[in-house]
């Protein structure tokens, strides 16, 4: 069996976390400081938060962001579902905004005509959750511009997009936006099991995430609402939850940090490839990026230009080819149904009804990628 993707895991990554099961802290411990720092230096983020997933930051970011149930959340409505589900966490309104229905990316005209319409009603959304799919970075500079203009936050989910970058910075500066978020899901650029990250530059958005991350709880005497207490004492001062990364994932997480450029470089170098191996004309690969932005490929997502993509998906999973789609609009799912009569979006359905990701992962051997475009050519033949 091709998996479309999987990880990559090597006798450091064994060895280091070896070495966290053998030393005093399987948790709290000094690897999370270390993973969190080295997060933060890679991205040019001046603060970072290591969690146990990419759900745990958003929640957080949310929260952070003072999302609450009288606000409105716009979210990129092609994306996991979690991308949205932060926001009813905490019993906002979710409104999904349009994609470009060749990337899947936000359609940045579409969310402008939603902040026109929803000025005029006076339900200007708190926060914008955009999106980085595949690891293609959205534009964030028309984003930045009317996040000043409309005065909403900007939450970059860039669960497939660590390692990737937008005129020349880092996804996860936060140059255009108020807090980016990670996932270390196996599938991901590095993994730690489960795992995910805030960044912010934000002090104070900072400090939140830090609390509620863990319990509420403050031990810092400085902090304290009671002074003078015994050295036992701590206190938890809001309602917070345990979303801790272990020493052990942390460990793990720093090991894989140490390859990330071997692993975004071999990713690169199989998109690039791709292109070569499947010339078809019912098939187009991803449109090259017109702002010259590396992509990180997380995902590689082939564009089926006829409506026989399921066809191609089921005939590549019966020959043991993984393929997998990204993703059922999330205003599809039953969930959100039970909510609201979301309206379909075109540039979302084009984008999900067409598309099929294919293998792609740093230790994919060159002779797996020719049989999978070789069998992915003789299929386009029979649609
Ligand atoms: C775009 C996006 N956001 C958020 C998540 C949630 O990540 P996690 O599994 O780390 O909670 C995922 C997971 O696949 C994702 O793809």
């Amino acid at each position: 069996m091709i998996p479309y993707s999987t990880q990559t895991i090597d006798n450091d990554d064994i060895e280091a976390v070896k070495e966290v099961l053998q030393s005093d802290y399987l948790t709290c411990g000094p690897a999370v400081k270390r993973f969190e720092t080295e997060v933060a230096t890679y991205t040019g983020s001046r603060f970072s938060v290591a969690v146990n997933s990419c759900t745990s930051a958003l929640h957080l970011a949310m929260i952070a962001l003072g999302v609450d149930s009288k606000c409105t959340v716009f979210v990129s409505a092609v994306s996991f579902v979690a991308s949205a589900n932060c926001a009813r966490f905490l019993g906002a309104d979710v409104s999904f905004v349009d994609v470009d229905k060749y990337t899947g990316n936000m359609n940045i005209d579409a969310l402008e005509q939603m902040l026109i319409e929803a000025k005029k009603k006076n339900k200007l959304p708190k926060v914008v959750v955009a999106v980085h799919l595949s690891g293609r970075a959205v534009d964030l500079e028309r984003l930045y511009k009317l996040k000043l203009e409309y005065g909403f936050y900007l939450l970059e989910d860039a669960a497939h997009a660590l390692g990737a970058t937008y005129r020349g910075s880092m996804i996860g500066s936060n140059k255009y936006s108020d807090i980016t978020v990670l996932s270390f899901h196996p599938v991901k650029i590095i993994t730690t099991a489960e795992g995910g990250m805030c960044l912010t530059n934000n002090e104070r958005f900072y400090s939140i995430i830090k609390s509620y991350a863990a319990h509420g709880i403050v031990h810092d005497k400085d902090k304290l609402v009671n002074k003078n207490m015994p050295a036992y004492y701590y206190e938890m001062q809001e309602l917070g939850f345990n979303y801790r990364l272990s020493d052990l994932q942390a460990a793990l997480g720093i090991s894989q940090l140490n390859k990330i450029d071997d692993f975004l470089s071999k990713r690169r170098a199989h998109a690039k490839a791709y292109p070569e191996l499947l010339k078809h004309d019912l098939i187009k690969c991803p449109v090259p990026d017109s702002q010259g932005n590396e992509s990180s490929w997380h995902l590689y997502q082939l564009i089926v230009l006829n409506d026989k993509r399921d066809y191609l998906f089921n005939a590549l999973r019966d020959k043991g080819i993984f393929v997998q789609i990204h993703y059922l609009p999330i205003y599809r799912h039953p969930y959100y149904q039970s909510l609201k009569n979301y309206p379909p979006l075109e540039g979302a359905e084009y984008f999900f009804s067409h598309t099929i990701s294919i293998p792609l992962y740093p230790n994919m051997t060159k002779v797996d990628q020719q049989m999978v475009s070789a069998c992915i050519l003789k299929l386009a033949d029979e649609m």
